[in-house]
């Protein structure tokens, strides 16, 4: 039967289809990001009677998923304990941001222990590839490279011998497959070279790593559309300007979504952070006003970071409000409690917010020590240098208990603080958690008011 095609004009951005061209994506509202493709019908040849297969219960014996550990202890504990055997990941990140930096060292590492490695680079000449290799002083390491950029070959020469543990493929934008027949980088091919490598990875067992690219907004450009195909993807965050690099599992069907990976980017590639809040916390200016330290938690690990706050007056009509580094609404809604609830006259004033070290917070734990750095910088009160503070605040004005309580402030304790300002600890009666000894000293606060005025206070103790 002769393969029946369909022309389709398809949204570069998101994956959209039309069925004729349109100047501006209706799903994304993109500008001239729709193109004309062609791809295998999705017909299949009918069957007039089904195969008949075992439907099964709930109940059942369940292995753990067969994995390979990278060695690399914050890229495993992304993964949830290293590569399950013939999945597929999506790393996504910024260009430059070290995708390659660090795959080549989890690929050397995984050689280095024996295993099969192939490092197939479609953008990369094979002499860069190993130029980058020795520059992290991993050119021993016996992992297989290429720079290739069609699937067919490459899976053909993957499946020669030993099907590899591990294929990294740099990047998916670069891939092209026969089968389809738009112009490479397009989403249809993007879409059939993933289709290809998840169906080689599935029946071979070979973990296969696919990196993309990310467009300024954020989104994977293109290989956006293979997230849904892939069993976990796995975002490299940090800004240029810094040192630190953020790896984040936004999906992950073999292991958590809320664990990160911390690294530093040093001349010798990415080094491991295993104590981050140090890191996070070096260089901090603890007696200026507008400073607070948030105990926060990603995943299972508790993580100290420092929030700075900038109210001035403004010059502007519309004040301004910038923030790096947390939600913009969560500021706004922050910024207007303290108004309607803590007595705080904020609208003639620019704020500025920021996370310092290029971390993104999104827990809302950090409204209280958001709350406190914007209400010492608008008094001009540094707070305390030894204390940290989390919980999360109601648009009432009211503080609300947050998740780990006790690991925040272990983990402050750890650090050398010696106070934290937090929620009344909520009454456990299961567990009794009020005869828990707590780590350090707090002092609860049930109400927004209790935090602006005990920030006015240090004023009149310090005059
Ligand atoms: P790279 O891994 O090529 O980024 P990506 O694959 O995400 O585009 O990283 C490139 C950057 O990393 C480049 O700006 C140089 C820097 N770098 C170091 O600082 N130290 C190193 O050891 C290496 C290999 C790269
Ligand atoms: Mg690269």
């Amino acid at each position: 039967m002769a393969k029946q095609r369909h022309p389709a004009f398809t949204c570069q951005e998101c994956g959209a289809v039309y069925n004729r061209w349109k100047g501006k994506c209706e799903a994304c509202g993109g500008w001239n990001t729709i193109v004309e493709e062609t791809g295998p019908a999705a017909t299949r040849p009918s069957r007039a009677k089904g195969r008949i297969f075992p439907l099964e219960g709930l109940q059942g014996e369940t292995k753990e998923a067969p994995r390979t550990p990278s060695g690399i202890a914050e890229l495993d504990r992304v993964t949830g304990g290293g590569f399950v055997h013939g999945s597929i990941i999506l790393l996504g990140g910024d260009p430059g941001i070290g995708k390659s930096t660090l795959l080549m060292q989890a690929s050397a590492a995984l050689a280095m222990r024996g295993e099969r490695v192939a490092y197939i680079s479609g953008e990369e000449a094979v002499a860069q590839v190993r130029l980058r290799a020795e520059r992290l002083g991993l050119g021993q390491a016996p992992v297989e490279l290429a720079s290739e950029t069609n699937v067919e070959d490459i899976i053909a020469t993957l499946s020669q011998g030993r099907p590899p543990a591990l294929a990294i493929i740099d990047s998916i934008q670069t891939m092209w497959t026969e089968t389809v027949e738009s112009a490479p980088g397009t989403v249809t091919q993007v879409r059939g070279s993933a289709q290809a490598l998840i169906r080689f990875a599935k029946t071979t067992g070979t973990a296969v790593i696919l990196v993309g690219h990310v467009t300024k907004d954020g989104q994977i450009a293109g290989p956006r559309v293979v997230e849904h195909m892939v069993d976990a993807v796995v975002s490299f965050e940090g800004d240029t300007g810094h040192h630190f690099r953020i790896m984040r599992a936004v999906k992950n069907r073999f292991g958590p979504t809320d664990e990160i990976g911390v690294f530093e980017m040093s001349d010798q590639g990415l080094r491991e952070v295993p104590n981050p809040s140090e890191l996070f916390l070096a260089g901090r200016d603890m007696a200026t006003a507008g400073t607070a330290v948030f105990a926060g938690m990603e995943g299972t690990r508790p993580l100290l970071v420092e929030i700075q706050a900038l109210v001035a007056p403004s010059s502007l009509g519309t004040p301004r409000r910038a923030v790096v580094g947390w939600d913009q609404s969560r500021l706004s809604m922050v910024l207007a409690v303290l108004e309607a609830h803590g007595g705080l006259k904020l609208g003639m004033h620019d704020v500025y917010l920021n996370v310092a070290g290029g971390l993104r917070i999104t827990e809302p734990a950090a409204d209280l020590a958001a709350a406190a750095a914007l209400v010492s910088s608008l008094s001009g009160n540094p707070l305390p240098p030894d204390t940290v503070y989390f919980g999360e605040m109601g648009l009432s004005g009211a503080i609300r208990p947050v998740a780990q309580e006790q690991a925040r402030l272990k983990e402050a304790a750890k650090l050398g603080f010696s106070s934290a300002v937090s929620p009344q600890p909520r009454l456990d009666k299961a567990k009794g958690s009020k005869s828990e000894r707590l780590p350090l000293a707090t002092s609860a606060i049930g109400h927004i008011t209790d935090l602006v005025a005990g920030i006015a206070a240090r004023r009149r103790k310090a005059s």
